[in-house]
């Protein structure tokens, strides 16, 4: 998917983002309980923060000095601030944003994916991490979505991270293909490149799901990736 669609996806689904992403809200949980709680951040920056589930985790339960959040939506800045009105936010593409500080801490949920070259921003944060920083992020791994490739033969490459120190698997079931894909596009991930479905596709499409898993279902394979200076 080009910059632009991933803007306009999530731009759309902010509002009804935090309402329908249950998986990438546990995950953002599950993240912040594998970093030193005892621990006091000097500077934290994160990266894609969205409507701010992760924002959420990390200034109640770390403590910090200073928060510097990033994402390419510009209106993500008034749904962060709720939970910290001292956080600086910085707006761009992170893939090109200048970064001028260290960071102690650098974090990101369910951001990675969406960048041309993960190992590329992965060297880049290593050189903008303090000693005994910490990078810690999830991503999804090769399984997630592996239905709509299936099916629809649409989907994005997952990168290939190979020190994940943890992988899930999680389904989310649905009681027909409508919700599913109404499901995708409240949350913004939208796999489907404007795929226009007529009423007698959507159902053949159906018969096809239930036919191959007996269900209407989604795989998420959430992965976590902890990296230590
Ligand atoms: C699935 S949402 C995750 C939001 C949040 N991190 C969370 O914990 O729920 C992905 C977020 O990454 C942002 N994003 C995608 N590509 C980006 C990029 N190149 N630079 C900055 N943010 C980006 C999107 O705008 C969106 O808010």
């Amino acid at each position: 998917m080009t910059e632009s669609l991933v803007l306009t996806r999530f731009k759309k689904s902010l509002s009804t983002y935090e309402d329908n992403a249950p998986i990438q809200k546990q995950m953002a949980k599950n993240l912040v309980s594998m970093i030193d709680k005892n621990k006091i951040y000097n500077s934290i920056l994160e990266i894609g923060c969205g409507s701010g589930f992760l924002t959420k985790e990390c200034t109640s339960k770390l403590k910090y000095v200073k928060y510097t959040a990033n994402d390419i939506i510009p209106d993500c800045e008034k749904y962060i601030l709720k939970y910290d009105n001292k956080i600086k936010f910085i707006c761009g593409d992170f893939q090109t944003l200048n970064l001028q500080e260290e960071y102690d801490l650098i974090i990101s949920n369910a951001v990675f994916q969406w960048f041309k070259s993960p190992d590329e921003i992965l060297n880049k944060l290593s050189r903008h991490l303090s000693k005994n920083g910490t990078i810690a992020i999830t991503s999804f791994g090769e399984k997630n979505f592996y239905e709509l490739k299936e099916i629809f033969n649409v989907g994005i490459k997952y990168p290939e991270f190979k020190n994940f120190v943890k992988e899930d698997i999680a389904e989310i079931e649905f009681k027909t293909l409508k919700e599913l894909l109404t499901h995708i596009k409240l949350t913004g991930v939208n796999a489907i490149k404007n795929y226009p479905l007529t009423k007698g596709k959507l159902k053949e499409f159906e018969n096809k799901y239930i036919e191959k898993y007996g269900k209407i279902k989604l795989t998420y394979n959430p992965i976590y990736i902890i990296i230590d200076n």
